[in-house]
């Protein structure tokens, strides 16, 4: 009924992935990290917040009397994830005299998690956070890593840092009071690591859809695990993205775009299991990968209610345009993730415009 994760950095432990069914742990795991300070700001949003602020504040306050909690609360959503709001988070804390002892604990999905690691790293040039992944998306990738930031003038993540968490703590509860879609839209990321990086994983995910959108405990608690642990050993190869940590930006490059395209009114997940298709479909033509496989790779993301397609075929220069802006680039030229096979991704730097426009056309509408 529990896991842990140890990740390193640079060669030393720097901090655990624990999954739980609970918050019944959280404050062992706190306390094990010796926390100097007397300050603590839960950032979170307009939905999580009502659902788990109390929650946390209550654990918090058995853990030491002088430990003051406070919060800041951001509204839910992508348009949240900006510098002006990176701006009141610091006045808050420096209205609250916060210093470099102190901490802040992320609550809440993939832009909390970046928004406040973000915050961490900058304010007073560092200051420790916990990551507590409310999505099943930031809790198989975002919350681990250390990638944090904010969108900077409709660029998706241009601006932001490389800064590792002190624990990252994930309650299997909380899919629980998920919408479906954050749960599919999650899916998109995890059978993106067995597409990636393991072919046995991927097959347990055909077998096991079943259990999965249940949320039968076991088989999320397998699913989570063995997700976090494939992006752990990526990350600590590759902590700041200079070769194999690319393969996670699998299903990203055309996917970011429609997502921006679509005004951000698609969920990621799901953005990026049609930007996944566009890329097996570039894989199967122009790559190694069988077609049988690409076809068992459409039907697996639909297994899963994530869809295959999005946008209209009207989109298509705008997608194109919008996936060179992609910050994924090396020189002038795109890097895309493609596989040699399930389970074996590969970074191709030399598909041309007809190609990538051709991609994108197979998952247009
Ligand atoms: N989400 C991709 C990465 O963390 O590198």
């Amino acid at each position: 009924m529990s896991k842990t994760l140890n990740v390193n950095y640079e060669g030393k432990h720097c901090y655990n992935i624990e999954i739980r069914p609970d918050f019944n742990d959280f404050l062992s795991c706190f306390e094990s990290l010796d926390f100097g300070g007397n300050k603590i700001c839960i950032v979170t949003d307009s939905n999580v917040g009502p659902l788990y602020e109390a929650k946390l504040r209550k654990i918090l306050s058995g853990a030491n009397e002088s430990i003051f909690v406070t919060s800041y609360t951001i509204k839910a959503g992508e348009e949240s994830k900006n510098l002006d709001i990176i701006n009141k988070i610091y006045e808050h804390l420096i209205k609250n005299h916060f210093d470099r002892s102190d901490m802040l604990i992320a609550l809440g999905g993939g832009v909390i998690g970046d928004m406040t690691g973000f915050t961490a790293a900058t304010y007073l040039r560092g200051i420790d956070f916990i990551q507590v992944p409310t999505s099943l998306l930031s809790q198989v990738d975002s919350s681990i890593g250390g990638k944090t930031g904010v969108d900077f003038n409709k660029y998706k993540n241009m601006v932001g840092a490389f800064y590792m968490p002190r624990l990252v703590y994930i309650n299997l509860e909380v899919i629980k009071t998920l919408p479906y879609e954050q749960l599919t839209s999650g899916m998109g990321e995890v059978i993106k690591h067995g597409l990636i990086k393991d072919n046995e994983y991927y097959a347990w995910l055909k077998e096991n859809s079943n259990q999965v959108k249940a949320l039968d405990y076991d088989s999320l608690e397998h699913m989570i695990y063995v997700s976090c642990r494939i992006k752990r050993d990526v990350v600590e190869r590759d902590p700041k993205e200079k070769g194999e940590r690319a393969l996670l930006n699998f299903g990203h490059t055309i996917g970011h775009a429609i997502e921006k395209c679509a005004d951000f009114s698609l969920y990621h997940g799901h953005c990026v299991g049609v930007g996944s298709i566009a890329a097996a479909y570039l894989s199967s033509k122009y790559g190694k990968l069988s077609s049988n496989d690409y076809e068992d790779i459409i039907q697996t993301f639909k297994l899963y209610d994530i869809p295959v397609s999005a946008l209209d075929k009207s989109m298509i220069d705008k997608v194109y345009e919008t996936s060179l802006s992609d910050k994924k680039k090396k020189g002038n030229r795109i890097k895309f993730i493609l596989l040699n096979s399930i389970g074996d991704a590969y970074i191709e730097i030399n598909l041309g415009k007809e190609q990538i426009v051709e991609g994108i056309e197979k998952v247009l509408k």
